[in-house]
């Protein structure tokens, strides 16, 4: 798991650059913010209350039926593109009501390899100040300048765009659901915005897509709002992995010609797309699951506040952010829910910013009501 002590380190110390590694591996466990790459999978019994499974759709089984192909074989634009593929692509623009999708092969990849397609030198991208690591790898490596403006603040967005006027491309740059904090920006007033300074709007939908929005096709959907640019992942709610933007179909032939984590890596594997037109339909008929989630989410929140557990008040979904501050804190929380057989991981920066290190605790439509039951006897036993 995440704590254990540092182990003998095997880095060659005759070469002073990777000398200067272990240095600051010893740097980050004195400030707390070590991460040890797991030994082993989470132990066998644990209620896992941080996966972002939230559907409850990864640990189902995954049938061979269709024949895909394990592997694509290269990149999409020289021999890597599979019928299973296409077809992932045409269901996920219909689920999305959009004009087409791109598969990529991490949220991640699709993330920066969007934003540094899209946006270049000359242009302003105004950032929401908690985007996910993809984007704001994505904002800076596009050479464009950027506006971090404050969590979910329309008035902080208006004034960047006000201030960027001269800027040959304006993009707004949100999440729909937000990763660490659980909350959501205003769709609607960002969309007005970007349509009176002829700015385009792109959402990251990661978290939202499947548990929110008729059919589950996330808060775009639930909120009327149409972005020029929507990112979703597989690796969510879909419970696979692998990513995909949609839109138009001039962004897909776009992004199939110039994002660079699109056309220099192998196509994402067909098995996995074919499962992915699966999990779609599954996703988008599956109102009990979410009907479920919402039930274990509500009784997870009213439990972790009838114990005194500060969640962040603007969180209202699936994911529940019990702030611990100190990085100490949350990791020595983590560790007495563990020996209650709870896995809840600590989130430390850079993950979230400096003094707001945290639980993230999430619901998932697969917890049982009696799972819900031990969670909260596991989180009083860890208060005491
Ligand atoms: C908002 C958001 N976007 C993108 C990603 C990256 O997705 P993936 O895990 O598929 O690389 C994540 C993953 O945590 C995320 O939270």
């Amino acid at each position: 798991m995440d704590e254990a002590p540092l182990p003998h380190a095997s880095t060659p110390d005759g070469v002073s650059a990777l000398r200067h590694l272990q240095d600051e591996l010893s740097e980050l466990e004195r400030a707390g913010l070590l991460r040890m790459p797991a030994a082993a999978p989470p132990v066998a019994g644990m209620l896992v209350l941080c996966s972002n499974d939230y559907l409850g759709y990864a640990a189902l089984p995954w049938s061979s039926e269709g024949g895909a192909a394990s592997g694509a074989g290269a990149s999409r634009l020289v021999s890597g593109t599979h019928e299973a593929h296409l077809m992932a692509e045409r269901e996920i623009a219909a689920w999305l009501e959009m004009d087409a999708a791109l598969l990529f092969s991490s949220g991640y990849a699709a993330n920066v390899g969007t934003v540094t397609a899209l946006a270049r030198p000359g242009d302003v991208i105004v950032s929401d100040a908690l985007n996910h690591a993809s984007l704001i790898d994505g904002c800076r490596l596009s050479g464009a300048a950027v506006e971090v403006v404050r969590h979910v603040d329309v008035e902080a967005v208006e004034s960047a765009l006000v201030r960027s006027r001269g800027a040959r491309c304006r993009w707004v740059v949100t999440e729909s659901l937000f990763s660490m904090d659980g909350d959501n920006p205003d769709l609607r007033r960002l969309r007005a915005l970007c349509d009176h300074h002829d700015a385009a709007l792109v959402v990251d939908e990661a978290h939202a897509l499947g548990i929110c929005g008729p059919r589950g096709a996330g808060l775009c959907a639930e909120t009327g709002v149409r972005p020029d640019v929507l990112i979703g992942t597989l690796g969510k709610s879909l419970g696979l992995h692998g990513a995909f933007v949609a839109g138009s179909t001039t962004l897909r032939t776009y992004l199939w010609n110039r994002a660079r984590s699109f056309v220099f890596s192998t196509g994402i594997s067909p098995m996995v797309a074919l499962a992915s037109v699966d999990r779609v339909r599954r996703a988008s008929a599956d109102d009990a699951a979410r009907a479920r989630l919402a039930m274990i989410t509500r009784q997870l929140r009213a439990g972790l506040h009838a114990l005194g557990a500060p969640l962040l008040p603007g969180s209202s979904g699936p994911i529940l952010p019990w702030i611990l501050k100190s990085p100490g804190a949350a990791v020595e929380m983590s560790q007495r829910l563990a020996r209650e057989g709870i896995l809840v991981q600590a989130i430390r920066p850079p993950t979230v910013p400096a003094g707001t290190s945290r639980l993230r605790i999430t619901a998932s439509a697969s917890l049982s009501e009696v799972d819900v039951v031990r969670a909260l006897a596991g989180f009083r036993e860890a208060l005491r």
